[in-house]
């Protein structure tokens, strides 16, 4: 079948595109590449001192993981799309985001884009993850730290919603849990900024 591949291959391209750096240059900022921590996030271009630019590319990343997981749980059955599907499109999207086509495979560590995956499976699974991120990034001022909790619970969040339906949802629960050991990888410098003490604190301006 075709379908689950043009699913796949749309929801890659959709990722790739690295809207922290499209905003910035259409806002006349600074390429987010060349800053900070010179990641394509929002975080980063929050430090360029635009929040408003900061803001559009959180919407715009998550909507990269949003979009394909409800589309395919809106629409899949009809093409006999199902839940490994979802679970495809939406590791796609992520991949994307990490890995872009479109930016010479140079990508951003998948925050944003992993929140709009979790809002698409539930709605109460991303408000319970973002609830997490913005809790820890309250008390401890580190977006990375912030997205790194919110990233390891998420996975569990899931299986605990879910349990009851474990069998029918494991390849949404495995794809999550990829993109939680993914973006832990993406964020192996944060983690030693981290451990040394050295981590830039969300209101600071450059690291
Ligand atoms: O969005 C990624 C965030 O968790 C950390 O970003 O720019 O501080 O490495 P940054």
């Amino acid at each position: 079948a075709v379908y689950p591949w043009a699913a796949v291959i749309a929801a890659y391209l959709l990722g790739s595109l690295a809207f922290a750096v499209l905003v910035s240059k259409a806002m006349g900022l600074k390429d987010p590449r060349s800053f900070g921590s010179g990641n394509p996030g929002a975080t980063n271009v929050l430090r360029s001192g635009s929040k408003a630019a900061a803001a559009i590319t959180l919407l715009l990343d998550a909507m990269k993981g949003f979009v394909p997981v409800v589309l395919v749980k809106a629409w899949g059955p009809r093409y006999g799309l199902g839940e490994g599907t979802v679970a495809l499109v939406a590791l796609a999207a992520f991949l994307g985001h990490l890995y872009p086509v479109f930016f010479r495979f140079q990508g951003g560590k998948g925050v944003a884009t992993f929140i709009g995956v979790v809002f698409g499976v539930h709605w109460l699974l991303g408000v319970a993850t973002g609830l997490t991120w913005l809790v820890i990034a309250f008390f401890f001022r580190y977006s990375s730290l912030a997205s790194l909790v919110s990233a390891i619970f998420a996975p569990a969040y899931y299986l605990f919603g879910d349990r009851l339906q474990w069998y029918a949802e494991t390849p949404i629960a495995a794809a999550l849990f990829a993109m939680a050991l993914l973006l832990a990888w993406r964020h192996r410098a944060n983690i030693q900024r981290l451990l040394a003490g050295k981590e830039s604190r969300l209101g600071a301006k450059k690291t």
